[in-house]
């Protein structure tokens, strides 16, 4: 790759810093990751990847040569004037988002014509005019900003960054947007270069618009129970309409991640703040809190009580292909069952050291058919691959039931039932 290619700064090291950061190494660039988790940055050092995420080990390796990581934001700036930032913005008890990892950053950086802070964070609308305001009271009217919202997804994150549906620039039409227009012209992917205000606008609104899609068709399955119908094939029929699209219409348990449920409560919040009651967002996250509970519903109408019941939950994390347990439909499903006094077993390929720290009560197994051992019912919680290729003859052997819920619509009822397992999806027939 060229050596004209601009050198940047990484603020952050969780999933969305270290995509970006070896994103843009494998682009060309020479990367300064930045993060304060000291003990991360030796284990950066030493080649080792702190997050489970497929393909990213390798960018990493690929481009070692190109990536440096320090504890020191002064490194960052010595090397690149781009500086992102992807640090965490967790929610705080009110919904808003936490700002305070944001506010850190900004104040690290000194008074500067040179330096231009790149917004990764997911942040409300109206960060960039705040901190704007806040350099301007801090002499550092100079530094450059600019929003640069990132879309990737858990488990297909290096994908996602290499072959983007757009890219998103808001800024004032400085320098430091045509950098980073630059920076990402070789993904040849549509660009929209607009104000900042709106370019954090469609970051929040895309996040609230995709859960808003899974929470409708939740209720479509949920509707598609006492009719009849099966959400499945309904999901397919209307996704073969262009306007509609047939992406997220896969009904199930409910979505999780350290996304969706963060960024629905801080739009709705930050609508709230500004004196408009969202009420679609309010349904689309009170939909998703009674989705994660609906398989206890069907677990009661089939084993009546659940008292000494043995329950297989397969898979822990909120989607497959990552160990992140963050809002995991699983945390909920867990702690209800334990709550019933159900005996829960969980099987997770990857998740199982997250889930430890998050969830007690119940036991792990170290295969699905251990945790599958003489089970009363079973529930795919994730769809992981290797789950949905298990042997359902030895699953059926192995079980005390035969009732096997699936939370995930991700399996072959008549494969199941040919094993001599009694099915139950979400909303199919
Ligand atoms: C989400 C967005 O998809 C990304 O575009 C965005 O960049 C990211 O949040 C973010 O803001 O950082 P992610 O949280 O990684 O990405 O995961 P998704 O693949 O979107 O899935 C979220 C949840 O929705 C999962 O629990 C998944 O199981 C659930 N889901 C997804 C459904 O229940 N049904 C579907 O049809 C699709």
């Amino acid at each position: 790759m060229s050596d004209s290619r601009q050198p940047i700064g990484v603020i952050g090291t969780g999933y969305v810093g270290l995509v970006t950061a070896a994103g843009f190494a494998e682009l060309g660039s020479e990367v300064w990751c930045v993060d304060i988790d000291a003990e991360k940055i030796a284990r950066l050092r030493r080649g080792e990847v702190p997050i489970y995420e497929p393909g990213l080990e390798e960018l990493l390796a690929r481009n070692s040569e190109r990536m440096h990581f320090s504890t020191d934001i002064a490194d960052a700036l010595a090397n690149a004037r781009l500086l992102f930032v992807a640090v965490g913005t967790p929610p705080t008890y009110s919904g808003d988002a936490d700002l305070s990892a944001v506010q850190a950053v900004a104040d690290a950086i000194p008074a500067s014509r040179e330096h231009a802070l790149i917004m990764k964070s997911t942040v409300p609308c109206g960060t960039g005019a705040s901190l704007r305001r806040v350099f301007d009271e801090q002499d550092k009217g100079g530094l450059a900003y600019v929003s640069c919202p990132e879309f990737l997804k858990e488990g297909t994150a290096v994908k996602d960054f290499l072959h983007p549906d757009r890219v998103v620039i808001g800024d004032d039409g400085g320098w430091a947007g045509d950098a980073v227009v630059e920076l990402y012209a070789p993904l040849g992917a549509p660009l929209v270069r607009t104000d900042i205000a709106s370019a954090e606008m469609v970051k929040l609104a895309s996040n609230a618009f995709l859960a808003t899609k899974i929470s409708f068709i939740n209720e479509i399955a949920n509707v598609c129970e006492p009719t009849g119908a099966d959400v499945v094939e309904v999901a397919r029929g209307m996704g073969l309409d262009d306007r509609i699209g047939s992406k997220f219409l896969q009904a199930g348990i409910g979505y999780g991640g350290s996304c969706f449920p963060k960024d629905v409560d801080a739009l709705k919040q930050l609508a709230g703040n500004s004196g408009y009651h969202f009420q679609l967002l309010t349904a689309v996250i009170e939909v998703n809190e009674l989705q994660k509970r609906r398989v206890i519903g069907k677990l009661h109408k089939h084993l009546g009580g659940l008292v000494g019941k043995r329950i297989a939950l397969l898979g822990l994390a909120f989607k497959p292909n990552t160990d992140d347990m963050r809002e995991a439909s699983s945390l909920v499903l867990s702690a209800r069952l334990h709550a019933d006094g159900a005996d829960v077993t969980a099987y997770d390929p990857v998740a199982e050291e997250q889930a430890r720290k998050l969830v007690t009560g119940i036991a792990f197994a170290d295969s699905a058919l251990e945790a599958l051992r003489d089970a009363d019912a079973a529930v795919l919680v994730t769809e992981w691959q290797e789950l949905l290729e298990l042997d359902w003859g030895a699953v059926a052997e192995a079980m005390r039931g035969t009732l096997v819920i699936d939370g995930r619509n991700a399996l072959d009822p008549q494969l199941l039932r040919e094993s001599g397992l009694l099915y139950e999806g979400i909303g199919r027939r």
